[in-house]
């Protein structure tokens, strides 16, 4: 695999191969075996302009449990804050001949801008409202460790579709593995043409979205850029599309609940729901260094 970029240029063959491999490394981790050090002696930039807790810290846990060095570079601390374009940055590390260079950026496409101009391989580890392909393979294979398949899997995924880039990547990975996605969310943030776009169910509404839902994906509600303009307020929000132990009854007996982090407890998701053994989103966190190693093995640079 040449770059990670998205879920749309990912077939469903590297897919699968990526989440069979993720199999390994997430049992390695769990027996304590040694890794394999494939990337020992190579060097992986993390190049991150948004913040992250979990994304940059699993890449950093995976690229290390495969034996490669990490240079985490943060732009407020770097030649960024001096005007040094995204570009000149990129070629600067590369020059110190990484194999890897993991980007998150504000902007839409920027990985895809990378990839263009470099020889590096690039990861995208979110762009803007567009993908962040790893969070969508990490929950695919949560889910496939949980229920023992994906294919047929009704997932129901709940929030701010219109700026989440969670959304946009397993709506695309999940659909090419076989589930039945659902998205659900107030008018105000549906895209248009999303349900054709992406092969999805559209609903405005949380109830028939989780009528008989295996999973429930929560995506956070991102309070800085909506209230206000797109959400009255949070409170509103929540009492309308905030997943709680009540409404789970909609969904199957025995649904699982998930969240990509971070979570606004109480808002998004029922903070007793996001602690309950329903609740996955710890098996997430821990499946993005399995996934995480996986991706970086693949990368050919
Ligand atoms: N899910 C996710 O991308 O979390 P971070 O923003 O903490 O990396």
């Amino acid at each position: 695999m040449r770059h990670l970029l998205g879920i749309e240029e990912l077939d469903t063959d590297k897919a699968l191969a990526l989440l069979e491999r993720a199999e390994f490394h997430g049992k390695a981790a769990r027996t304590g075996e040694i890794s394999p050090g494939s990337l020992r002696g190579k060097i992986v930039v993390q190049l991150f302009f948004e913040a992250s807790t979990r994304t940059r810290a699993s890449f950093e846990a995976a690229a290390k449990r495969l034996g490669a060095d990490v240079i985490n570079l943060s732009p407020s601390s770097s030649s960024v804050t001096k005007g040094e374009t995204l570009l000149d940055t990129a070629r600067n590390l590369e020059a110190m001949k990484s194999h890897a260079m993991v980007l998150r950026h504000p902007t839409s496409g920027a990985p895809h801008f990378l990839a263009r101009h470099l020889r590096t391989s690039i990861v995208n580890a979110g762009d803007g409202t567009h993908e962040h392909p790893t969070q969508a393979l990490l929950d695919a294979f949560t889910i496939r460790q949980r229920l023992g398949r994906i294919a047929g899997v009704r997932v129901a995924i709940c929030g701010d579709i219109s700026h989440s880039r969670v959304a946009r990547s397993n709506a695309l990975l999940l659909g090419k593995l076989g589930a039945e996605v659902r998205v659900a969310g107030p008018r105000t943030l549906l895209p248009p043409r999303f349900g054709e776009a992406f092969g999805v169910r559209v609903f405005d509404r949380l109830e028939p979205a989780m009528e008989g839902a295996d999973v429930v994906m929560a995506l956070r509600i991102q309070r800085e850029r909506l209230v206000g303009s797109l959400l009255p307020s949070t409170r509103d929000y929540s009492r309308s599309f905030g997943i709680t132990r009540a409404r789970m009854r909609l969904a199957k007996p025995g649904a699982l609940v998930m969240h990509p982090g971070p979570i606004n407890r109480g808002v998004e998701l029922e903070g007793a729901l996001a602690d309950a053994p329903e609740s996955l989103v710890l098996e997430q966190v821990e499946a993005g260094v399995a996934v995480r190693a996986a991706v970086l093995e693949a990368l050919e640079s």
